[in-house]
């Protein structure tokens, strides 16, 4: 079965230059956001309702009806959310690197319907390359008249700015990010009240969409509402990004249809547990995300509502695969380590919760276990998150503090076993029975987990500040 790549076809069919205005116009490119300026946002607003296009950073949120809650009150503003600190998820960045002005055209086309005149792009702090062949697409836009005073001769004026941020997973959550974009401190808002659509940015209307958002709306005008509906093979709509990392033979970023099942998606795309091992667990969604495990889900769609059903979600579409040599003890610590890291410190139940749980899982891990620490565990979590399910219970401002359970949930259910072992052997059994490495978990756990907390810098780094980036 084959879908045609939408976000991801112009990097894919001109690998070598898709990032450039040259590339991005002869292959049709901002023909829509020139169409756009001859609709009224009721027009532009439908279409994207009819698309049905569901919000690619996390919440799958109808980026259509988001559209529609925008208060009346003027001016509006866009932010477009390039934080993508989840870890496990890479696809953003590719999208900024290879396809900066296919974003850029989805913002020209979202400023217009949402009646906006400044746009943000908020990119982590960790992304330079990224984010100057941002800034580079922006100037060329500029330069050809796409952004500024009377865009493509009209006279609608529209200005992007690009912002740094400076390593703040929070900074990612969309409250925490207005904060940071307005020079607060990163912490996440009340939502009531402060709703982005009714009470954004400069206590404005805000439109808060994440780069693969951006990126499928000049798609949706081009080929019409309906039939971007029509890409809607089983439950969910359009083609999801999906950045497949860990133990597979063949990790990287894929963009699917959503009739696979998780064992097409690991077997065929992702080429296989690597050195042909047995498949243990794995992440659906990003680290906020609950795993699973093949007896239970192997066969199920790969879709937000399948997922859900199960249990977990798709999220930011990071999907992290564990073989059977993972210790499931220090992934756990792994992933709640980095949450109590980020906690931005306003809920105890986050901040001290998360902390705790951290020091248990280390102490298991250690093999300093004692036989009550798994109801412990389970126990300090649901402080956090009432009941252990999922979609959390929040007793938080934001949903940080409940997605650090998640790793709790899977030992509870699924690895029991395992905790117990590590408690009766007084360490780590994959450790010892290796008797030499410590058995590892897959690397894209980690995150970026920089050192720097919250705020932003502002600036794009010189080539020479960020050498040794990558390649492109
Ligand atoms: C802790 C936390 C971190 C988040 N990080 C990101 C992120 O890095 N990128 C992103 O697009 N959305 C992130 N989100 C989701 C945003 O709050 C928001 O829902 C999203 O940017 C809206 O865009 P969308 O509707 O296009 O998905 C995060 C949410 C939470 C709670
Ligand atoms: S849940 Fe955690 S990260 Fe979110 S606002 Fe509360 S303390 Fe901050």
């Amino acid at each position: 079965m084959s879908t045609p790549l939408v976000v991801t076809k112009r990097m894919t069919e001109y690998p070598s230059d898709s990032h450039t205005i040259a590339r991005y116009e002869a292959t049709g490119g901002y023909e829509q956001a020139k169409r756009a300026l001859g609709m009224t946002r009721d027009e532009l607003v439908g279409e994207v309702k009819t698309s049905e296009l569901l919000g690619r950073g996390g919440a799958a949120f109808p980026a259509g009806v988001k559209w529609g809650f925008l208060a009346p009150e003027r001016p509006a503003y866009l932010v477009v959310n390039a934080d993508e600190s989840e870890p496990g998820t890479f696809k953003d960045r590719q999208l900024l690197e290879r396809d900066p002005h296919q974003m850029i055209e989805g913002m020209i086309i979202t400023a217009i319907a949402n009646e906006a005149h400044l746009a943000f792009i908020y990119i982590r702090g960790e992304y330079p390359k990224p984010a100057r062949r941002t800034q580079r697409a922006i100037e060329e836009a500029y330069q050809n008249g796409y952004l500024g005073r009377g865009i493509f001769g009209s006279d609608y004026d529209l200005d992007i700015v690009v912002h740094l941020g400076a390593g703040a997973y929070i900074c990612g959550e969309e409250t925490a990010l207005i904060n940071s974009l307005e020079g607060e401190r990163g912490e996440p808002r009340l939502k009531p009240p402060y709703f982005p659509a009714a009470k954004g940015l400069y206590m404005k209307p805000t439109i808060v969409n994440n780069v693969e958002t951006m990126s499928n709306i000049p798609h949706i005008l081009e080929m019409g509402g309906e039939a971007y509906r029509d890409l809607v093979i089983a439950l969910d709509t359009g083609t999801y990004m999906i950045s497949l990392s860990g133990h597979v033979k063949r990790p990287g970023n894929y963009e699917l249809p959503h009739t696979l099942s998780w064992r097409e998606l690991i077997y065929d795309i992702g080429g296989g547990i690597r050195d042909d091992k047995e498949l243990k667990a794995w992440i659906p969604g990003g680290a906020s995300a609950p795993w699973f495990v093949p007896d239970e889900h192997l066969d199920l769609i790969v879709a937000k509502e399948a997922c859900a059903l199960a249990g977990s979600m798709l999220g930011s579409g990071a999907v992290v695969v564990m073989d059977e040599d993972t210790c499931m003890v220090r992934a756990a610590e792994r992933i709640v380590r980095f949450f109590s890291h980020e906690s931005c410190g306003q809920c105890t139940p986050c901040r001290e919760g998360t902390t705790w749980m951290e020091m248990i899982l280390r102490r298991i891990d250690e093999g300093a276990g004692r036989p009550v620490d798994l109801d412990l565990l389970i126990d300090v979590s649901d402080g956090i998150s009432v009941g252990l399910q999922w979609p959390p219970k929040m007793t938080t401002i934001c949903p940080l503090g409940p997605s650090a359970v998640s790793p709790i949930i899977a030992l509870r259910d699924y690895f029991r076993d395992e905790v117990q072992r590590h408690v009766d052997l007084g360490g780590c059994p994959f450790e010892l029975k290796s008797g030499e490495t410590r058995a590892r978990a897959p690397s894209s756990l980690a995150g970026a987990g920089p050192e720097v907390r919250g705020g932003s810098t502002g600036s794009i780094p010189s080539d020479r500040e960020s050498a040794g980036e990558g390649s492109s």
